[in-house]
């Protein structure tokens, strides 16, 4: 919808993020602040930790986005932030923020689902992939394989009965004494290692099923790095690390082409922050195009949580007028198939009294 100048804001885990997209739906900015060093010592992210950062980040990443627009307030027609799903704490903060800026003048305010968001970054990346297409959704939270007819137009085809993908690299990237965050370190750590070395289990690997299993693999890590001294697993860590990506890329890769075939689409992607893995993108672009697909990796930036893909999403979705929207809250388990503010979104959750 052309409203004039979206401003989006994402706040849903841990970074900090602001876009402002343009009444056309060109990308003008996309600033994302990461808390990594914030969380790093915990090993992990501290949820409450995560809300005391975004409010002191969110109103100067919205100034960097702005100025990265050579825009300033006046000039925003809409606002869009994601209600959910994520950390509450953490989405309220960039839900009040953005009920304030768009308070303050009145202006409309687009709600969005976060996982429409990763969804978005495919046509945010590639506005000539062709529809409808196979999207993974990798992230930390999430291991999602959907299919696109159009932007909005989703269907759940296959998602973990376990760990999310991410949450598999990052407890793997734990277990071998990683840094933080983990997913990034392992991945890099794989780069110089063998994958046959060791001979990690693939879940679910039966034809048929489009779900996702991780917990697998992960308890075999914990067994395999139990039975080596320290000397060893200090030795063996690339090959280990290589291993262990190796199987968690299978699964992600075999099921995502096999929903591809049963689907009949003539396209695929990734998303969502384990998009970013090195492996899973080789093996996608090589295998994709062996079978004839066209393929969308997007950028590892828009891999990883930003408001860029927020506003993509934000750009065709409901409108809600001031002061409709002042009556949001944000909802920790969103699940895909709700489009918050659309008629009948089915999330009462969304809507308490003002
Ligand atoms: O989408 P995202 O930024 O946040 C969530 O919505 O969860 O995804 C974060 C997840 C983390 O689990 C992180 O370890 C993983 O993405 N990740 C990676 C890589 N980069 C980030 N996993 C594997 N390889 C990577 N290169
Ligand atoms: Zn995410």
């Amino acid at each position: 919808m052309s409203l004039g100048p979206l401003l989006a804001i994402e706040t849903s885990c841990d970074d900090t993020s602001v876009a402002v997209m343009d009444a056309d739906g060109r990308l003008l900015s996309s600033a994302v602040h990461s808390q990594d060093s914030i969380h790093e010592k915990y090993g992990g992210v501290v949820p409450e930790v995560a809300s005391r950062a975004h409010v002191e980040r969110a109103t100067v990443v919205v100034r960097e986005a702005l100025e990265g627009a050579r825009l300033s307030l006046d000039d925003v027609a809409r606002v869009a932030v994601t209600v959910g799903p994520g950390l509450v704490g953490a989405l309220l903060i960039g839900l009040h923020t953005a009920k304030a800026f768009a308070w303050a003048r009145r202006l409309p305010l687009t709600p969005v689902n976060h996982l429409h968001g990763h969804l978005a970054a495919v046509w945010l990346a590639d506005s000539a992939a062709p529809f409808p297409m196979v999207t993974l959704v990798a992230s930390g939270g999430h291991t999602l394989l959907v299919r696109v007819d159009a932007p909005g137009v989703f269907t759940l085809l296959g998602e973990t009965l376990d760990d999310a993908a991410g949450e598999a690299f990052d407890k793997g990237a734990r277990l071998l004494g990683l840094g933080y965050p983990g997913g990034r370190e392992l991945d890099q750590l794989a780069e110089r290692g063998d994958p046959a070395a060791f001979d990690f289990p693939v879940g679910l690997r039966r034809p048929g099923s489009l779900d996702f299993s991780f917990s697998g693999v992960k308890t075999a890590l914990f067994y395999l790095l139990r039975e080596m001294g320290s000397e060893e697993r200090a030795a063996r860590a690339a090959d280990v690390a290589a291993a262990y990506r190796a199987s968690i890329v299978e699964a992600l890769v075999t099921k995502l082409l096999a929903a591809a075939e049963e689907q009949k689409v003539p396209a695929v992607a990734i998303a969502g922050g384990v998009a970013a893995n090195s492996l899973l993108r080789r093996q996608i672009v090589a295998k994709g195009a062996a079978r004839g697909l066209y393929v969308v990796t997007p950028a590892p930036p828009l891999c990883t949580d930003n408001a860029a893909m927020i506003a993509a999403a934000a750009w065709g979705g409901p409108v809600l007028p001031y002061p409709e929207y002042l009556a949001l809250e944000a909802s920790a388990s969103l699940a895909l198939a709700v489009t918050p503010g659309a008629a009948g979104d089915g999330a009462a959750n969304l809507r308490d009294p003002v």
